[in-house]
């Protein structure tokens, strides 16, 4: 049961990530995107898109870190004081992030076209997710001073995996709760590829050097039925924005 645990389950989510998302890549390309709803609410977007991006991005490299480079994270941590520091601040990230995971959620419950533009997909996501962060604050409440802890627990076991010989024995020593969020994790690179979680791959990559896109309302046309303006003449009292048009035509 531990090997199909910690090293079939493992693989078998890599395999299934790296696989669909290269089918997706090549079958349906402009569908990769976060599927933005900015332009349908804004307000509570700001602080739970925010929030849970800060949150999650800082609590991901405090788990790549100790794998990257443990010498550091054990010298980092080893005095009372900094790890002290550490755990306290890795629960305010973890709350932040469940802050802002909550309102993601509330925010797509309570507004009826958010609620009519949410797939399955978009819920499976947003509760897995809400399950792995929960599982990990309990984790961390009830296994204390896991900055510690976790190099010598998890580390090992995903190192092993990384270089194709696995060794599970440290996973398998540690309590059920803290196997559950380790196994459940791999359940992320599963959903990636099929739900919007696969920008967490590209936007950051993309971003750099992605073209300067120009979203023009055409509310004007939508009431009284005239044509749509042309992009030149709605950019027309835009200096900037014309600019770009004429540079590119
Ligand atoms: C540097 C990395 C990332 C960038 C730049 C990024 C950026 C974005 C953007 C622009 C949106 C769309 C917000 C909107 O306008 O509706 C979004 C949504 C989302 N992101 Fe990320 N993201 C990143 C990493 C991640 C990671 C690592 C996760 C999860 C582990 C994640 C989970 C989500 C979820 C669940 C949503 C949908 C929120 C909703 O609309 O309910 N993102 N992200």
């Amino acid at each position: 049961m531990n090997e199909f645990l910690f090293i079939g389950i493992p693989y078998l989510a890599v395999a299934v990530c790296v696989i669909g998302t290269i089918v997706r890549f090549r079958g349906d390309r402009f569908s990769i995107t976060s599927h933005s709803t900015q332009f349908i609410e804004n307000r509570w977007l700001f602080w739970g898109s925010n929030s849970w991006h800060w949150g999650i991005l800082l609590i991901l490299a405090a788990h790549v870190a100790p794998m990257i480079a443990p010498g550091w994270w054990q010298s980092l941590l080893g005095e009372p004081t900094r790890l002290y520091i550490l755990e306290v601040t890795g629960y305010g990230i973890a709350f932040l992030a469940a802050f802002g995971l909550g309102v993601l959620i509330l925010r797509r419950l309570l507004s009826e076209s958010l609620l009519a533009l949410t797939s399955r997909a978009d819920w499976l996501l947003l509760v897995v997710l809400a399950f792995q962060v929960a599982t990990g604050i309990w984790v961390a409440v009830a296994y204390r001073w896991g900055g510690a802890w976790y190099p010598d627990a998890a580390v090992p076991w995903l190192r092993s995996l990384v270089t194709l010989q696995p060794d599970i024995a440290a996973i398998a020593a540690m309590p059920w709760p803290v196997q559950l969020h380790a196994v459940s994790g791999f359940a992320l690179l599963v959903l990636l590829p099929y739900t919007r979680l696969i920008h967490a791959i590209t936007y950051p990559v993309a971003y750099l050097w992605r073209p300067y896109q120009l979203v023009l309302w055409n509310r004007r046309a939508g009431r009284t039925h005239e044509p749509a303006p042309s992009a030149r003449q709605a950019t027309a009292a835009r200096p900037a924005a014309r600019a770009q048009l004429d540079e590119r035509s």
